[in-house]
């Protein structure tokens, strides 16, 4: 995967299960809308740093997890992040020539420097930062970045990704044949509806990514301040109900499930260790870059790892994020589908989901569909370039996280 040698082409016609069902439009799926204007996450607002300046990766004095060039670490956490005296990875704000976009947790890596600081990143760097600091397992860190970089939003041939706007005069090893790589801020490709703190594309003229202290607020004050598996089971729930409502092109498809996930992160990635790893009100709040001023109102601040933090102790893996997916769904469940003409229209995708309801039976199944699910547009990605070999598109398979999803009982996805 890391010396991919194909030519991506537009990803979106990939996803005929979701194109051709009754009522769902073109425009719930097609690649962000850029027409060249100064529209939010676009390539003419984008920061732009002539200098970049890759992350220092560890040492043999700073090792955290040991993970460096794209390859597993040790997976063994309970140590404080940044280290005493690592200088090479204290905060620092950035500055307009650095990109910041819709994950916190990848925000404040940034701002530590254990990813570029310009926000510009590529696939090894990515991998050993979220294993180094979050002690996230090697097995989802590889399956976020590959979804994110080669099937979403970033380049195949330089493996590089913006963690926000379109930079693709950064990551593209040639634009003219990639056309535009939307990052991270990339509308339904990683990106979605519904989400935490974070405005839909739709409602606010694709403004997306930045932090919404309303949103915030309203996360804080429907979980009490404890950002728990039971706090924001709920308030998931209520942003995907105040979505459907407000938002006539609500989206909120297989990407809807990530969107559980990223949920988790903030109870299980997040919480201080020396604080009993209880995700508390004032440590969730550094991470989003929440600050609450005298009058009681928020204001947004740069994302930053808190003070004295001490990251978790065993590897959070593909597993464990797919079960707690399936868990707070499960809590809570609520129609897979779009609006489309002020009606909501279920997806079909079975056996996994069946109009509109999510089918799958044992978290084994999600993480079977969500491998299904980014292999779909594999085949079309190739296939209006070169015809590929049977082999080709099993060494995809693979990289996308072959063994993880096969040892969790997925059948190799057919193309
Ligand atoms: C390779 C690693 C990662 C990638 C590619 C990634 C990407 C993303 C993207 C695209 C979103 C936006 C989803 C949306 O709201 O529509 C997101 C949201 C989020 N991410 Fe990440 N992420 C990664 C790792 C992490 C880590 C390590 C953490 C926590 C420590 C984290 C925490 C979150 C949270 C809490 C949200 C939800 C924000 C909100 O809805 O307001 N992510 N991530
Ligand atoms: C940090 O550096 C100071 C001064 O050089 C030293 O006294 C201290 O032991 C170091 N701490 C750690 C944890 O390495
Ligand atoms: C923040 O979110 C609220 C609630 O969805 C919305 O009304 C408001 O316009 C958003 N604010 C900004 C600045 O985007
Ligand atoms: C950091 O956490 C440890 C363990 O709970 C505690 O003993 C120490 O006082 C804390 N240090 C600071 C500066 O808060
Ligand atoms: C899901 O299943 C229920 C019955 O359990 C049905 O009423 C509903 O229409 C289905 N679809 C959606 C999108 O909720």
């Amino acid at each position: 995967m890391r010396t991919a040698v194909f030519i991506p082409v537009g990803l979106v016609s990939g996803y005929t299960f979701i194109s051709t069902q009754p009522g769902i439009r073109n425009s719930h799926l097609l690649a962000r809308q850029q027409p060249g204007g100064n529209l939010p996450g676009g390539a003419a607002s984008c920061p732009f740093n002539p200098n970049h300046v890759p992350a220092v990766p560890v040492n043999a004095e700073f090792n955290y997890n040991g993970a460096i060039s794209g390859l597993p670490g040790r997976g063994t956490g309970g140590y404080q992040v940044p280290a005493p005296n690592d200088t090479a990875h204290q905060f620092i704000a950035p500055t307009d020539q650095d990109i910041r976009g819709p994950c916190p947790g990848l925000n404040a890596l940034a701002n530590h420097g254990f990813l570029a600081r310009d926000g510009v990143t590529e696939y090894a760097e990515l991998v050993d930062a979220v294993q180094n600091v979050y002690n996230m397992g090697y097995d989802l860190a590889n399956f976020l970045a590959v979804f994110s970089i080669y099937i979403a939003d970033g380049d195949w041939v330089t493996t590089k990704l913006s963690i926000g706007c379109d930079a693709t005069t950064r990551t593209s090893y040639s634009p003219v044949l990639t056309g535009s790589q939307p990052g991270l801020d990339g509308h339904n490709k990683f990106e979605a509806d519904a989400s935490l703190t974070r405005n839909d594309y739709f409602t606010h003229e694709g403004e997306n990514f930045l932090l919404n202290t309303t949103l915030w607020a309203q996360m804080t004050e429907s979980t009490g301040g404890l950002y728990d598996f039971a706090g924001l089971t709920n308030y998931r729930y209520d942003r995907y109900i105040q979505s459907r409502e407000e938002n006539s092109e609500f989206f909120f498809g297989p990407l809807g499930l990530f969107q559980y996930g990223a949920a988790s992160f903030v109870y299980e990635l997040m919480p201080n260790g020396n604080e009993g790893y209880v995700p508390n009100l004032e440590n969730t709040a550094s991470f989003f870059g929440a600050q609450q001023d005298s009058d009681g109102t928020w204001s947004s601040v740069p994302e930053r790892i808190p003070g004295n933090w001490t990251n978790r102790v065993v590897p959070y893996t593909l597993i464990d994020v797919v079960t707690q997916i399936f868990l707070m769904y499960g809590a809570h469940p609520v129609g897979i589908g779009g609006n489309a003409d002020g009606e909501f229209i279920g997806l079909d995708f079975s056996p996994y989901i069946q109009g509109g309801n999510l089918t799958a039976v044992t978290p084994e199944a999600v993480a079977c569909f969500l491998y299904q699910f980014v292999s779909v547009p594999i085949p079309s990605t190739f296939n209006s370039i070169i015809t590929p070999t049977v082999e080709v598109l099993q060494a995809v398979l693979v990289a996308i996280g072959g063994e993880a999803f096969t040892n969790l009982g997925c059948p190799l996805p057919v193309t």
